[in-house]
């Protein structure tokens, strides 16, 4: 195995602005349209380096605290809402790593006006706020349904008569200059923009090491969990359960922490399902259960087109399959089912029963060791990770509801509230 991991920067930033977005045509490509815009206002007005960074990167995950897929497309559809949660949470799940601190407050202010400002617009976070206010607002004026070329003037009108109300005309100046040009246009709309922002985007760092994988996948786990009350601490049990049951089967350091974050990304794919259906207390129909099937097909999506990640990928995707060759999406067979994978579908399903969901109650240990034995019994799961888990059922079990109940804590006494702590 490679010891040293590192990733293309702008592959992994735009493949995680691209799994929030996927969930409905309407929101397609939202944030990368809108980091494009973003980055064409900046340069424009002459901005570079460091900031012209920010800039674009908050762009790219501005939308990250609209935590459900029915959230998300109320924002985008101007309807009459409280805007401001989703800035707020966007702000506490970005301020949680040093990866991301430097946009938290970007984040933040992304819908805050012009005239609501105290801070002149020299102030770096005044201007970058303000460009990406305007940039997400051109893209969510634009007709899906209409040639671009079509409408373009109309948005470039409305966009004057926001000059010093909701934006500063040292934003609104430069995005009408670059914005004369139909090539602008048609790059916002082009289906074609990954990459054209994979090459053109301002990254100063190429590359991102391991570490710095880790700590995002750290932030990803929030946002995927924090979804829902019922899953408010599902991934932090999995990475944890994971984490553990590789350290006793004898993984090295290294497997070990590639499966920390295999762990903390496995159900990425479900930011992409819409919460109607997470959250239904009954049992799934078939049509909503196939919905539900498509969220593994996405994680390994998401994290096998940043390149470079295959093993984690295959960890992460792979916890629904089973050892039969009848699991989902993939329906692997055992033998292309490795170690790591099969540690993964033990912690995911311990992890799952373990916890309350909306149509049953969470499971007393005789219960959770009854339903995952008669699982290795029917050779759906690798028997070596059952009994192991049983083996060592006190301690695992300890150790996996400490971090739950650090999550938990973060969850209910922060995240639940920062509209009240914010006032
Ligand atoms: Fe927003
Ligand atoms: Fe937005
Ligand atoms: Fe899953």
């Amino acid at each position: 195995m490679q010891r040293q991991i590192s990733v293309n920067l702008g592959n992994l930033l735009l493949s995680l602005s691209e799994i929030t977005d996927i969930a409905n045509p309407n929101i397609a490509q939202h944030q990368q349209r809108t980091a494009f815009i973003a980055l064409e206002i900046a340069r424009q007005a002459g901005i570079h380096s460091e900031l012209l960074e920010n800039i674009f990167t908050a762009s790219l995950l501005h939308d990250i605290g609209a935590i459900s897929v029915e959230e998300k497309i109320a924002i985008h559809n101007l309807d009459p809402m409280n805007y401001d949660l989703h800035c707020i949470r966007g702000e506490l799940l970005l301020e949680q790593t040093p990866w991301f601190k430097k946009i938290a407050k970007i984040v933040r202010n992304h819908h805050k006006n012009w005239e609501d400002w105290d801070e002149p617009i020299e102030n770096p976070e005044v201007f970058a706020s303000q460009v990406v206010l305007l940039a997400d607002y051109v893209e969510r004026h634009i007709d899906r349904n209409k040639y671009i070329l079509h409408q373009n003037k109309t948005i470039i009108e409305m966009v004057k008569d926001l000059k010093n109300i909701a934006v500063h005309e040292q934003i609104v100046n430069p995005f009408i200059e670059a914005s004369k040009r139909e090539e602008f246009w048609l790059d916002v709309v082009s289906p074609r923009l990954y990459p054209v922002l994979l090459h053109n985007g301002p990254y100063r760092n190429a590359e991102i090491d391991l570490h710095g994988i880790a700590l995002i996948a750290e932030v990803y786990k929030d946002i995927i969990d924090f979804k829902s009350p019922f899953t408010a601490t599902h991934t932090t049990g999995v990475c944890a359960s994971a984490e553990i049951l590789s350290r006793l089967f004898g993984l090295t350091e290294l497997e070990i922490n590639l499966m920390k974050i295999a762990g903390n990304l496995h159900d990425i794919g479900k930011l992409i399902i819409p919460n109607s259906i997470l959250e239904k207390p009954g049992k799934l129909t078939p049509d909503e259960f196939a919905v539900i099937k498509c969220h593994t097909y996405y994680t390994f999506y998401v994290i096998n087109t940043i390149g470079g990640l295959q093993q984690i990928a295959e960890w992460a995707a792979y916890h629904h399959e089973t050892l039969d060759g009848n699991g989902y999406p993939f329906h692997c067979k055992a033998e292309e089912i490795d170690t790591g994978s099969r540690i993964m579908a033990v912690a995911d399903i311990f992890t799952a029963i373990s916890e309350d969901r909306p149509y049953r109650s969470a499971m007393a240990k005789d219960e959770v060791y009854k339903t995952i034995k008669n699982l290795s019994d029917k050779k759906l799961l690798d028997f070596r990770m059952v009994d192991l888990l049983f083996d060592h059922y006190d301690s695992v079990n300890t150790y996996v509801q400490e971090k739950q109940w650090a999550a938990k804590n973060f969850y209910e006494s922060r995240f639940l509230k920062v509209l009240e702590m914010s006032k």
